[in-house]
């Protein structure tokens, strides 16, 4: 791994892997299209490196742009972050979903085929990661955990989307013989989480003394994990992931929202009047967990954060971010509380 393509790297998950693996002797190109959850500023600290180069308000879908890059630069490594990624914003505009991530997925995969396919050691030595999530798998009852086994079931359109992304993966996996794997992960929080994702609005909305939207009855359940675990999990699987195959990353930390919420607000000394439970998100998944089993076994990775630690952590760079938070919200900032039903 010398050249590295990191797609959607102005991201929160993106921004955070390249500030993680800056330093390991490694060029990384940045191609990014900032759309409103893509923000530059999230590696001010990184920019001006001679390691780092930001290809930026660029389409992955521009197949003709990613040819040039993939060729100039000599790209043997690419990390696909980019997406649009939020299930309240894919209820209210699907498209750009299937457009993003379903298509931008196929035209990422294609022109790297062909260029790889095009050099005389072929695809040796390269290797194309789809970072996915545990939501195509769908919903979980009370009990039971997702496993690389489990049939796909997805039902958001972003679910939908990124389910048809990592079957496209699959398909050049088994039909070109294409050096891919898919890594699927459970929900992430940390700094540079753009406020419309439960945690960072639920800490923005209570240190504003505002209310706090939780959807239904509260008792939805997510599997969080800190993203520099995420991270850490991503670089192991580059280094040491078996091609054509699909990884589960899982934080085995599971909370109903309602408890989250409450855990923000005593941190932040707020009183938790300021919850609000509001009309369900449609469609709204039950449950998620992820049998992160295989991956702690043939990797050897393993979360290193506890909640406490690394929501502590978080609410405290948010704290120390005012002026960041102001700046995304002022970009773009729409809830799909405040849309539906604020603004009524
Ligand atoms: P994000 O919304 O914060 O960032 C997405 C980035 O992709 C932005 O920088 C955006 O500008 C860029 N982008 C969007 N469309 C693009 C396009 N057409 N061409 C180039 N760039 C484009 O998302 P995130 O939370 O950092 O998620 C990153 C990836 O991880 C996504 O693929 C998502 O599905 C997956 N994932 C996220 C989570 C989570 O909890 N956030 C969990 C599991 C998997
Ligand atoms: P979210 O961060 O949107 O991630 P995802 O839907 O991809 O898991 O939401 C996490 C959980 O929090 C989910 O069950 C929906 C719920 N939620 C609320 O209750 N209120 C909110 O304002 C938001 C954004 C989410």
């Amino acid at each position: 791994m010398k050249n590295i393509l990191v797609t959607g790297g102005c991201g929160f998950i993106g921004s955070n892997f390249i500030r993680n693996i800056i330093d390991k002797d490694i060029f990384i190109f940045n191609l990014d299209k900032l759309t409103y959850a893509g923000n530059p500023e999230n590696l001010t600290d990184i920019e001006g490196r001679k390691e780092y180069k930001p290809l930026y308000k660029k389409d992955i879908c521009d197949s003709d742009y990613v040819a040039r890059v993939m060729d100039e630069y000599k790209i043997d490594t690419i990390v696909n972050f980019a997406a649009e990624s939020h299930v309240d914003r894919s209820i209210l505009g699907p498209e750009i979903f299937t457009t993003t991530n379903v298509l931008g997925t196929q035209k990422l995969l294609d022109v790297s085929k062909n260029y790889w396919t095009s050099l005389p050691e072929g695809y040796k030595g390269k290797r194309f990661l789809q970072i996915s999530t545990d939501e195509v798998y769908g919903s979980l009852p009370k009990t039971g955990k997702f496993k690389e086994t489990t049939p796909l079931s997805p039902n958001s359109p972003y679910s939908a989307s990124k389910a048809a992304a990592d079957m496209m993966v699959r398909a050049y996996f088994h039909t070109f013989g294409y050096p891919s794997i898919i890594s699927r992960c459970s929900n992430n929080y940390g700094p540079y989480q753009f406020p419309e994702k439960l945690i960072p609005l639920m800490i923005w909305k209570a240190m504003n003394d505002q209310r706090l939207p939780i959807y239904g009855d509260g008792l939805n359940v997510r599997d969080w994990l800190h993203v520099n675990d995420h991270c850490s999990a991503i670089e192991t699987i580059l280094k040491k992931g078996k091609n054509g195959e699909v990884y589960n990353i899982g934080g085995n930390n599971e909370w109903p929202n309602i408890k989250v919420a409450k855990r923000i607000l005593l941190e932040l000394g707020k009183p938790e009047d300021l919850i609000m439970m509001v009309k369900d998100r449609p469609g709204h998944d039950r449950r998620y967990a992820m049998d992160a089993g295989k991956i702690r076994r043939e990797l050897k990775w393993k979360p290193k954060y506890t909640f406490e630690k690394g929501l502590k952590d978080t609410i405290r760079w948010y704290l120390g971010h005012k002026d960041w938070l102001k700046n995304v919200i002022n970009q773009e900032y729409l809830s799909y509380y405040d849309k539906n039903y604020n603004s009524k």
